[in-house]
Formats: structure tokens, sequence, C-alpha cells
């Protein structure tokens, strides 16, 4: 079943190794306040947490970027905050700040994460991804995501957001085995989470290492790319042909040591780096997935076209997902996304 829809999904397809011309688009946070439908719905839930766990809001949301703009992947509806939440510790959302979470200071903080109370609590995500499947058009192709154990770790011992998070490196450093017991213990939550992912239907799985690129080189390989190899041969030994997508976003040129050790599939690209140059770096067979500067889609115009044409002739003839380098921004016209489509379709 997974190989017929390699064949007609094309960005399993691609997942798969194959190039495609056009190549296969979709946008990070192409669900979200850019959106007026979205901001209409969002409107209707009393925090976003209770707005990702509820299923009726969430498939909605996902489904409006698939009708308006045709995507080729639908991206589950949820947050990377939504395990540890489930786990039992303390996550909110104020609205213009961001994420906001108790701080992890000693073992007893990791030694209340229950992974049964979990289950439960992430249940209505995994109801979802069900209906999800049961309406995507056959051609489009429903990812699942969580965050990565560094980058949910690094949230939980910042306490939230942060430009550098200075306390979860320090505390990486001077407390190792704190750190490893931690992310450890985030690694077997977001196994159980992708595999429940999996069982209800997601067809791909992306892993979001969103803070990778605060990490020195011996950094970056103990907490993003061990975890994460770990992961995809886990995940691999239950669903062989599930394939996963990594995200270490900042990784510069660990890129391709990330590629190479973790196996995974498909390797998000950030703005900053050359699409050719990690297209060149990555494993024959592995894709690249990324990486139009989100504020060229908010310039729109002229300084979008340059910039979408130049990426697309970086990655002709290579195994290429079109996407940003980074998410959406609220900011960011809808007329441009349709124009963003309109440019890739007609690739040559
Ligand atoms: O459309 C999609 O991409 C699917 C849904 C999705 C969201 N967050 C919805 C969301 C996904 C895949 C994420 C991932 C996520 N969440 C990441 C990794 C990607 C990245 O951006 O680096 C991170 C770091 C988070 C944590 C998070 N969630 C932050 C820092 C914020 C606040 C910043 C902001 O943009 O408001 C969120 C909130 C959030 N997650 C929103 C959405 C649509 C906005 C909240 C709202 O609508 O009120």
């Amino acid at each position: 079943m997974t190989e017929h829809a390699a064949s007609t999904k094309p960005l399993l397809a691609v997942l798969a190794g194959q190039t495609r011309n056009p190549p296969p688009i979709w946008l990070m946070r192409q669900a979200g306040r850019y959106l007026p439908e979205y901001r209409k719905v969002r409107s209707e839930a009393p925090n976003f947490l209770a707005f990702c766990l509820a299923p009726d809001l969430a498939t909605e949301v996902t489904l409006q970027p698939i009708r308006r703009y045709g995507f080729d992947a639908a991206i589950l509806f949820s947050d990377i905050l939504v395990p540890p939440f489930a786990l039992g510790h303390p996550v909110r959302f104020e609205a213009g700040e961001g994420p906001l979470l108790a701080r992890v200071t000693g073992r007893a903080d990791i030694e209340a994460l229950d992974l049964v109370r979990a289950r439960s609590v992430w249940a209505p995500v995994m109801e979802t991804v069900r209906r999800l499947r049961a309406v995507l058009p056959p051609e489009v192709t429903l990812i699942g995501f969580a965050g990565a154990p560094f980058t949910v770790a690094a949230y939980m011992v910042e306490g939230g957001g942060s430009r550098d998070f200075a306390a979860a490196r320090r505390m990486a450093h001077a407390q190792p085995d704190l750190f490893a017991a931690l992310v450890a213990r985030l690694e077997e939550a977001t196994l159980a989470y992708l595999n429940e992912q999996a069982e209800a239907g997601a067809e791909a799985l992306m892993l979001f290492d969103s803070w990778a690129g605060v990490l020195s080189p011996s950094q970056f390989r103990t907490w993003v790319i061990a975890p994460t190899a770990r992961l995809v041969r886990a995940l691999r030994a239950r669903f062989p042909n599930l394939p996963v997508i990594g995200f270490p976003r900042g990784a510069g040129p660990m890129l391709a040591e990330y590629a190479a050790v973790t196996a995974v599939n498909a390797v998000g690209v950030d703005t900053t780096l050359p699409a050719a140059w990690a297209a060149g770096v990555l494993p024959a067979g592995t894709a690249g997935q990324g990486n139009l500067d989100p504020m060229a889609l908010v310039a729109g115009g002229a300084a979008l076209r340059r910039e979408a044409e130049s990426l697309l002739n970086e990655i002709r003839g290579k195994p290429w997902i079109f996407n940003l380098g980074h998410g959406i921004v609220p900011e960011t016209p809808p007329d441009h996304v349709a124009e963003l489509m309109s440019i890739v379709r007609s690739a040559r």
C-alpha cells in the first residue's frame, strides 16, 4: 500500500529519493494567523493548547491552507509543546508573549513527567490525524510531527523561548547527567507520540529541532544527532516504510553529519544555507526541504519571484521539497502565497 501511495503522491515520491519537476511544495506554519479563516476558528478556543487538543478545530485549520492553495502536504495542526504539556509539565501560551513553561531544575521535575497520563492527554491529537487521513485528497501527504528532544528540553530548562537558550546550554555542559535524563525521558515520550501518529494515519513524520543551531559541534552531536538517530532507528523498526524529515535549524556545516548519521529521509534546510550546497552534501537518496526566506514571501512581487526562481534553479534535478527556511510569519499577505504557488507550479 505504501509503495502504491508513493507513486501517486509527489511528496512521498521525493521522500523516497525520486526527483519531481516542478517540486512538491508545502510551507511550515501554513496553517496560522496570516489566514483570516484561521483567526476566526482560533477565536473559538479558550487558549492555544485547548485549540490544539480540539479535533474539530485542529482538523478544520489543517485543511484551510490545502483548500486555499492546494499544497502537496497537510501538516497536522498541533504544537511541539503539546507533549511536555501532556506529560504534566506546566506550559501555557500568553497572547503576544509566546510559550511560558515551568523551569526544569532537578531530577524531581524529570521524574514527574508521566507517559501514561500523556497518552490520554494527547489522544485528541490522534483523533485529528484519523479524521484528516479520512478526508484529505488522495494526492496530498499527511505529515505528523514532534519537537526533537533537544529543542523541547531547551524550552523546558529555559522556561520559554530565548534568543540563545543559555540556561539549557549551561545545564548540558555543567550537569550533563541531568540534561541527559531529561532528553532520554523526552526521547521515550516522542517515540510513543510519533508511533501513535503513524498508527493513526500520518504518512511522514517531521522532527523540528528549531534550536539545534545554538550548540557547539560536540554538543550538537550529543544532543541533536544522537537522540535523532535513535528515534529514527526505533521508528523504522516498527514502520519500515514511514519517511522521517529532520529539521536541525541552524546546523550550518553540521548538516552533512546530521543527515549521514541520523539516516533521515529528508533534511529541512534553513534560510541561511545555499540550497545547492545542502543538496551537494546530503547522502545519495536523501531529499532536501526548504529554504525560501519567509521575508521574501512577505515582500511578494519581483523580490519573491527572483528568490523563488533562483531556488528552483538550484534544486532542479535533485530530490527536493519546496518550502520556506522557517515558518510563515503572521504579516504574510495570503495573496503572496498564491503567487508563490503559481511560480512553483509553472517551474520547468
Ligand atoms: O501549520 C503548521 O506548521 C502546523 C502547526 C505548527 C504550529 N507550531 C502551530 C502554532 C507547528 C508544526 C509548530 C511547531 C513549533 N512550535 C515549533 C517548531 C517550528 C519553529 O517555528 O521553529 C516551535 C519552536 C513551536 C513553539 C511555539 N508555538 C512558539 C515559539 C509559538 C509562539 C510564537 C508564535 O508564532 O506565536 C507557538 C504558537 C503557535 N504554534 C502558533 C501556531 C499557529 C501561533 C499561536 C496562535 O495562533 O495563537
